[in-house]
């Protein structure tokens, strides 16, 4: 089974996959980590975000492997733990615009695909319901206000030690939904058959209860 799992950066996406995955086995894939992984190399690079051409390369040629452990998901990038420097704020500011070259996104969609092939999988993403497995017998959309979504990634920021302020957080969640939802190709938006939940106001047990509810009535059809 796949179940699809949208919406924009800070709505809630990871934590509640994650969770899912611990309490029902489903395995948890973040799509946000390829794109994540083309841009930590375009800028080791030294890659201008104009030079397309070369941008694509690098995603022809990367290798991206993603290994469960306890504590987060080890990503690899080339055979090298690149966990913590994907999240950086230097990659956070340009994975927007290298995510939306559309030959990177095709290279991208392959990938992600083949990570989930033949497995009972929650998939986090922007685009997870409509492109990538637009056929998933579960399609979730997760929203939450601008404010709580910015509040929830600086905390974030702050356990990681990524030094940012809360207003420097707010400006880029703006900034990235604009990019995200005016993309030519892959862009944030609901699929019609995807189920709202606004998070806004929910914790992250009654997000995770409601979710399982929906995997599990499915399951049961
Ligand atoms: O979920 P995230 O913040 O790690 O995602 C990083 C960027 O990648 C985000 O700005 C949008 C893009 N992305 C995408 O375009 N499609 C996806 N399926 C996942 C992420």
């Amino acid at each position: 089974m796949i179940v699809a799992v949208d919406g924009p950066a800070g709505s809630g996406k990871g934590t509640v996959t994650k969770r899912i995955e611990k309490e029902i086995g489903f395995l948890y894939l973040d799509t946000g980590v390829t794109y994540r992984c083309v841009a930590l190399e375009v800028l080791r690079k030294g890659i201008e975000l104009n030079e397309e051409d070369k941008i694509i390369e690098i995603a022809n040629k990367i290798d991206v492997k993603i290994q469960k452990r306890e504590n987060g998901d080890l990503i690899l990038l080339n055979n090298e733990d690149v966990s913590k420097e994907i999240r950086s704020k230097e990659v956070t500011s340009i994975v927007s615009q290298v995510s939306s070259i559309i030959k990177v996104r095709e290279k991208m969609v392959e990938l992600q695909r083949k990570l989930a092939e033949g497995k009972n999988v929650i998939v986090e993403g922007r685009d997870i319901g409509t492109v990538v497995f637009p056929n998933a017998e579960v399609k979730i959309y997760l929203d939450a206000s601008e404010e709580i979504r910015a509040k929830r990634r600086y905390e974030e920021n702050v356990q990681n030690g990524i030094n940012t302020t809360y207003e420097e957080v707010l400006e880029n969640v703006k900034l990235r939904d604009y990019n995200d939802m005016n993309k030519k190709v892959g862009a944030l938006k609901k699929a019609k058959d995807a189920i709202v939940i606004d998070s806004t106001n929910l914790t992250i047990e009654q997000v995770v209860g409601k979710i399982i509810e929906i995997i599990v009535n499915k399951g049961n059809k």
